[in-house]
C-alpha cells in the first residue's frame, strides 16, 4: 500500500473541575490506542470471527502528538484551559475560545481533539471532511479517553476516539444510519449490510436484514458496542479513508 500517512495531533484539554484536566499520561494512553487501531495492531483484533479475519484493514495511519504549534515553536501538543461550562454539548462551543473553549490549530496542518465534559450520555462526536475548518476534528468525553485516569468502563479502552477519527476520516456508521432500517448504506462493499446499531458486547452471530449466517460485523469500530468489543476496520473502510486522505484531507500527506 501507500506510505504510512502521520497525522500530528492537537489535544486541547477544556476543564472545569480538576478531574477534568486529565493527565499526560491519560492523553498519551489515547494516542497509543489510536496507533494500535489504525494499524491493526491492536492484540484484540483477534476476536474477530473467522469468517471475517482476511477482511481486517490496516489503515496505515499513525498519530503524534505535535511537537511544533503553529507559530512553530516547540510544544507538547497538549493545551489546558479552564472553563466555567460545566458541561459542553454538541453545538462546538468547547472548540472556541469566545464560547468557553479553545480555538482549533490549522485544521489542514492538525487533527484538533477536544476533551471536555460533554451532557447527556455523549460520548464523543466528530466533524466529518469538508466542514468549516474552525470546528474541524473530533471532541471526546474526557472519561472515554485513553485507557487510564478518569477513563471509565466500559469506554476505558479508547475507542471512542477510534470511532470519532473513523468518522473524521468520512467513514458512516456500519448500519447505514437509517434507524433499524435495512436500506441505508455505509458506502463500503466488504461490510455486511445491518439493521440498526448494536449496543453492549453481543455474540456472534447477530442476525439483521436478512444477512445470516454470519449476521452483522458488530465488532467493526463504526458500529455502538462497548469498547471491549469494537476491534476492527475492514479494508474497505481503508479504501474509503484512503480516498479521503487523497481528496478533502491531502493535506496531511507530503
Ligand atoms: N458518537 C458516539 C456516541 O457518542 C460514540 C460511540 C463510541 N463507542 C464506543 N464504544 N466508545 O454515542
Ligand atoms: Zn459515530
Ligand atoms: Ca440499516
Amino acid at each position: 500500500g501507500r506510505p504510512v500517512v502521520v497525522i500530528p495531533v492537537a489535544v486541547h484539554v477544556v476543564w472545569n473541575s480538576e478531574a477534568q484536566n486529565i493527565s499526560d499520561a491519560q492523553i498519551r494512553s489515547q494516542i497509543d490506542v489510536l496507533n494500535a487501531d489504525f494499524r491493526a495492531t491492536n492484540p484484540d483484533r483477534a476476536g474477530v470471527p473467522p469468517v471475517w479475519a482476511d477482511r481486517v484493514g490496516d489503515a496505515r495511519v499513525e498519530f503524534i502528538l505535535a511537537s511544533r504549534d503553529p507559530a512553530g515553536r516547540p510544544t507538547s501538543g497538549v493545551t489546558r484551559t479552564h472553563t466555567t461550562t460545566r458541561a459542553f454539548g454538541s453545538d462546538d462551543a468547547m472548540k472556541l475560545a469566545r464560547r468557553g473553549g479553545t480555538d482549533a490549530w490549522p485544521s489542514d496542518r492538525y487533527l484538533n481533539i477536544w476533551v471536555c465534559q460533554l451532557s447527556g450520555g455523549l460520548l464523543g462526536y466528530a466533524q466529518f471532511p469538508g466542514g468549516p475548518p474552525e470546528t474541524d476534528g473530533v471532541v471526546l468525553l474526557h472519561t472515554a479517553t485513553g485507557t487510564l485516569g478518569t477513563a471509565s468502563a466500559p469506554f476505558d479502552l479508547g475507542r471512542t476516539a477510534t470511532h470519532e477519527v473513523g468518522h473524521w476520516l468520512n467513514l458512516r456508521h456500519i448500519w447505514g444510519d437509517d434507524g433499524e432500517g435495512c436500506s441505508g448504506t455505509d458506502f463500503v462493499a466488504d461490510t455486511p449490510n445491518q439493521g440498526g446499531p448494536n449496543l453492549g458486547k453481543p455474540t456472534f452471530p447477530q442476525l439483521s436484514c436478512g444477512n445470516a449466517p454470519d449476521g452483522d460485523m458488530f465488532m467493526n469500530y463504526m458500529d455502538y458496542t462497548d469498547d471491549a468489543a469494537m476491534v476492527c476496520y475492514t479494508k474497505g473502510q481503508v479504501e474509503r479513508m484512503d480516498a479521503c486522505l487523497e481528496g478533502a484531507r491531502s493535506s496531511f500527506i507530503h
